[in-house]
């Protein structure tokens, strides 16, 4: 099958849904790709090079398959061929007529943005990678703005105060702008109502606000409507936070629903001359009151508020590399023989969850996807990770954990009957180690893995002079197990190693 790519219709639109390195992996899958002339010049990408990588330049409308970053246009919907699956962020959520218009054709329309929020599905989660951007670059526009350092300085001409940045909502766009500002050297304060997600600001360096109200569990990745008691118990910190601070970036989302207004007019007001506030919910409705989606606002009192809407876009050439290869992993998932042949299974959640019509059927709104969510990422640029159900999940029952349990307390006391002295000494403390490492790893956070990591180096350090001084022994099985003991634990040794190096290689400015 043919892949087109197009070239953006919407004004303003940098993005592209493919770059030459993303169109250089359908190759692989078995897919031709087609792309249509300039479709990445204003990312950067020039037609030579996607030709480079194998696609050819002509018409993507009659591929097989279309990608686009946005719907297209009613024209090029006219210019569907029959049978034509097209994938695009759709925003079927909120575009009714979009949808209908969709239905009404006979083609299979798929939705980036429509993928759901499950650990399994976060290589194709557009709306992730693209809040990742987002929240970045909301850091660099409220710094352009702002028009002092962030970091603070105490040099010979004086003392230089470190800015003050609150981040209202701490997804995907937040975490990122916390990383960013406090990577600047800013004073960072950080409030979501989801309260799991404190660890994940505080291990940025960030400080986590908090608020005394019942908080509730998210049930898909997301966060619910608040209560009007929530809301009375939020909104005295949101005045006093805005009042404090000289950057306030506001991502709170709740999916399908207008943005909730958090930053009252009042408070704006009341905020200092020359602070700035990104609203980057300015697309639905703002979480601000004062913004205005895609515009500039100075207020009389000299706050000034971005509303800008296309924020991934401004930086297209890596928005569009990560959109490209959000889309080269859903073709990994669509084509399981990798013969260049796409196959839509419905059994599978994220399948079906994309899908706003299959052959000319609706098949939109998908059935929910229910997930609990779980604090378990610590890094700006790694979206919140959401737990699959159960059932997707494989576990041991605990009939099967109780005959482990059993089996091994038979094994270990026959073993301390029968073996002579030292062993069962050496073993009891073997098992101890084994269970109290157990339970006390398993409670470390996880922004502590790399240096617990360095722990199991030294410890495996110990292991391989123990076992060399038990090499000359004289009896052949603990010559062997001394020798598996060397190798086993210099694995870990030079394993530890290189994963610190890659590690320290991301830090690297290569000066
Ligand atoms: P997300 O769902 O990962 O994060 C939103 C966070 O807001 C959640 O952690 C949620 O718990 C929190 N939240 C909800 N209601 C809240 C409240 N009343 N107070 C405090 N926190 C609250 O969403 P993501 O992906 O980070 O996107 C954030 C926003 O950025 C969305 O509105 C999205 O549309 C927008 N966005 C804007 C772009 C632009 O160019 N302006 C580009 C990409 C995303």
């Amino acid at each position: 099958m043919r892949i087109g790519i197009l070239r953006e219709a919407r004004r303003g639109e940098t993005r592209v849904a493919a770059t030459p390195s993303t169109v250089s992996q359908f190759g692989s899958l078995g897919y031709d790709v087609v792309v249509q002339a300039g479709a990445g010049t204003a990312s950067g990408f020039v037609d030579l090079a996607y030709e480079e990588q194998g696609a050819r330049i002509g018409d993507p409308l009659e591929a097989e398959i279309v990608f686009g970053v946005n719907a297209p246009t009613l024209e090029q919907r006219d210019r569907l061929r029959p049978g034509t699956t097209l994938v695009a962020i759709l925003n079927a959520r909120l575009d009714d007529v979009l949808v209908a218009d969709l239905a009404a054709r006979p083609i299979t329309a798929l939705a980036m943005d429509a993928v759901p929020r499950i650990s399994r599905a976060q290589s194709l989660d557009v709306l992730s990678s693209m809040a990742n951007i987002a929240g970045y670059r909301a850091v660099v526009e409220a710094a352009h703005e702002f028009g002092r350092m962030f970091t603070g300085q105490v040099t010979a001409a004086g003392k230089i105060p470190p800015a003050r940045v609150f981040v209202v909502g701490a997804g995907v766009a937040g975490l990122a702008a916390v990383g960013a500002a406090t990577a600047m050297g800013a004073i960072v304060r950080a409030f979501d109502v989801r309260p799991e997600v404190a660890e994940q600001v505080e291990s940025m360096g960030a400080q986590f606000v908090t608020v005394d109200f019942q908080a509730q569990e998210s049930t898909d990745g997301y966060a619910s409507q608040m209560t009007a008691e929530q809301q009375a118990a939020t909104a005295t910190m949101y005045d006093d936070e805005a009042r404090q601070a000289d950057i306030v970036i506001t991502t709170a989302l709740i999916p399908g629903q207008p943005a909730p207004q958090l930053l009252t007019a009042e408070t704006i007001r009341s905020m200092a001359n020359g602070s700035v506030i990104v609203d980057l919910a300015a697309a639905n409705g703002g979480n601000a009151a004062l913004t205005v989606p895609n515009e500039r606002v100075v207020t009389s009192n000299g706050v000034t508020i971005l509303g800008y809407t296309d924020l991934p876009g401004r930086l297209p050439a890596q928005a569009s590399q990560l959109y490209g290869q959000n889309l080269v992993n859903l073709m990994k998932l669509l084509t399981p023989a990798k013969d260049g042949v796409l196959v839509l299974d419905f059994d599978d959640v994220v399948q079906r969850g994309i899908t706003v019509v299959r052959g000319g059927e609706l098949t939109w709104p998908p059935p929910p996807v229910s997930v609990s969510a779980t604090p378990n990422q610590t890094h700006s640029d790694v979206p919140p990770v959401v737990r699959e159900p159960a059932k997707h999940r494989s576990s041991t029952s605990p009939a099967a954990k109780v005959g482990l349990t059993l089996a091994a307390i038979t094994a270990f006391g026959f073993l301390t009957a029968t073996a002579p002295d030292p062993i069962p000494r050496h073993l009891t403390v073997l098992m101890l180690s084994v269970v109290i490492g157990y339970y006390v790893i398993g409670k470390v956070a996880h922004a502590l893995h790399t240096p617990l990591m360095s722990v199991t180096n030294a410890i495996s350090g110990v292991v391989v002079v123990g076992a060399m001084l038990q090499i000359p022994s004289d009896d052949a099985p603990v010559r062997s197990l001394a020798t598996l003991a060397v190798l086993l634990a210099s694995i870990n040794i030079v394993g530890g190693f290189a994963v610190t190096r890659r590690m320290l290689a991301m830090f690297n400015k290569g000066a």
